[in-house]
């Protein structure tokens, strides 16, 4: 693969820079303002990038953002720090940070698409500069690490933490729901290290590991088993009736114990299963390419690369990234009791909205895409992942575009996804978020496969119908 390789050279040059421009800030013991996103990505950025930074014994403060706004650049601008790194977020905002930050000292390491041009001062390491697609070859936490490892090489024990990242973007799009493109580089050099160990066409439940069968496939939401998923009983009568034994004596038995034979079986069962429930084809890659993080404790969530990426994400989501970025950082004492905590109110709060807005009816239909309507009912912190969660499920050739109204900010928060066959087609979802946004006085941006966007809430209306027309254009579909 040589394209990939030079792909690599030319980031790592860039990545090489940002990391002389921070070692130089932190030697001189200037203030480092580290913002980053708040997803589980954003999370393993900010834990990766702050290690690196505790490390240099700099000073420096994190904070996590959801988006980059005029408040945002107006605080930098007002705390006047010596240096501002930004991570898995700010490539969709370089308009602003290039006209607000001019004066600044920045650094962006994110992989999100770019919109407008950085200012020829700052540093902006994306892969999408060197032809790379960020959304599936290189997640935020992955630009971060190999900065970091630029800053030392001693930081190569960082790189479970990128790989964490990457499953969390859901970027495990190669072959066998595998981490490709840049990405592989990471893996490489965190089984390198002894952190990660990688299984191929095995079975992908949540805790395959850690936690007795029927209650992994009651957490495994990707793909979501209606029925199942969520449901521990339900779980344990679906095993008894293919003849699976959850315990063998008193002891329960994980996923790992169980014979090929066993799991051969329970991998048709739930095939036919999820068939019998109208489940698309599609969604049943049950089997896959498993990340295990050998040194973590077995029976907790750290221990499977994308368990750990769903504790970080409901860190983020519900308030409490520092908990999240403290177990990046290597906590494994209260940060992480605290957050196995959250994981669990966050899990509840998912499974009530989703409920919610079925029960509501809030899932509409239109002639292009799907409309998730939040309204004042779902928050705003969970609605990316409800979308992408509905997305993964109904398979549908339509996009979802789910909106939650943020009353204290006088916003719409808009997220969209969608699924690869579409991509595939021409469809982009940042193109249409950010043309829709901007025709709506908003602002909107991320990948192709997934977006968002922020807009006045006098015009959801307007946004839903120009987001409809826009995706028929993309798609050819136009009347
Ligand atoms: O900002 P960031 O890139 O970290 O977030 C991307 C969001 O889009 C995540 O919530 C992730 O779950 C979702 N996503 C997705 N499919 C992809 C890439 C991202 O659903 N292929
Ligand atoms: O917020 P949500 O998870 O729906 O965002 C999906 C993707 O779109 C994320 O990668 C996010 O960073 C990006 N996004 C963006 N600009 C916006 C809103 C979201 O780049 N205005
Ligand atoms: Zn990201």
């Amino acid at each position: 693969m040589e394209n990939l390789d030079e792909a690599f050279e030319s980031l790592m040059k860039d990545a090489s820079k940002a990391a002389e421009k921070i070692r130089e800030k932190a030697v001189k013991g200037g203030f480092i303002n580290l913002i980053s996103h708040l997803d589980a990505d954003g999370l393993a950025a900010a834990g990766i990038l702050g290690k690196a930074l505790a490390r240099l014994d700099a000073y420096f403060r994190i904070r996590i953002r959801h988006w980059v706004d005029e408040k945002l650049i107006n605080e930098i601008i007002s705390e006047k720090p010596d240096l501002t790194i930004f991570t898995d977020l700010g490539s969709g905002y370089l308009d602003l940070i290039s006209e607000g930050l001019s004066e600044h000292e920045i650094v962006i390491l994110d992989h999100h698409q770019p919109v407008g041009e950085p200012s020829p001062s700052h540093l902006h390491v994306n892969p999408h500069q060197y032809g790379v697609d960020g959304s599936i070859a290189l997640s935020g936490a992955g630009v971060a690490y190999l900065t970091a490892k630029a800053i030392d090489s001693a930081n190569q024990d960082l790189a479970y933490v990128a790989v964490v990242g990457a499953l969390g973007d859901m970027q495990d799009k190669y072959g066998q729901r595998s981490l490709g493109g840049l990405n592989e580089y990471i893996v490489k050099d965190a089984v390198e290290t002894g952190f990660l160990e990688v299984i191929e066409k095995e079975i992908i439940f949540f805790g395959r590991e850690t936690r007795p069968i029927h209650k992994a496939l009651a957490c495994t939401t990707s793909p979501f088993i209606p029925g199942l998923s969520g449901e521990e009983d339900k779980c344990l009568a679906f095993l008894a009736s293919i003849g699976i034994k959850p315990k063998i004596g008193d002891k329960w038995r994980a996923l790992r114990d169980l014979t090929e034979e066993e799991k051969t079986k329970l991998c048709s069962s739930l095939a036919e299963y999820l068939i019998s429930k109208g489940v698309p084809k599609e969604t049943l890659n049950l089997v896959g390419t498993v990340y295990t993080f050998v040194r973590e404790e077995p029976w907790t969530p750290l221990r499977d690369g994308r368990e750990f990426s769903v504790l970080l994400n409901a860190t983020g989501r519900m308030e409490k990234p520092s908990l999240g970025i403290a177990i990046c950082m290597g906590d494994r004492s209260l940060a992480f009791e605290e957050a196995t905590k959250i994981l669990e109110e966050y899990r509840r709060l998912i499974t009530k909205h989703l409920g919610w807005l079925i029960e509501n009816e809030r899932i509409k239909e239109l002639d292009h895409i799907y409309v998730v309507q939040g309204e004042n009912d779902v928050e705003e912190k969970i609605i990316g992942t409800i979308a992408s969660i509905l997305s993964t499920n109904m398979q549908t050739d339509k996009p979802i575009i789910a909106y939650a109204i943020v009353p204290e900010e006088e916003i719409v928060k808009v997220s969209a996804r969608t699924i690869d066959s579409l991509v595939k087609k021409g469809l982009d979802l940042s193109e249409i978020m950010r043309e829709a946004a901007e025709k709506c006085e908003g602002r909107g941006g991320g990948h192709k496969i997934a977006a968002g966007a922020q807009i006045p809430i006098k015009q959801i209306e307007n946004f839903i119908k120009i987001v409809d027309r826009l995706v028929a254009k993309q798609l050819g579909k136009q009347r």
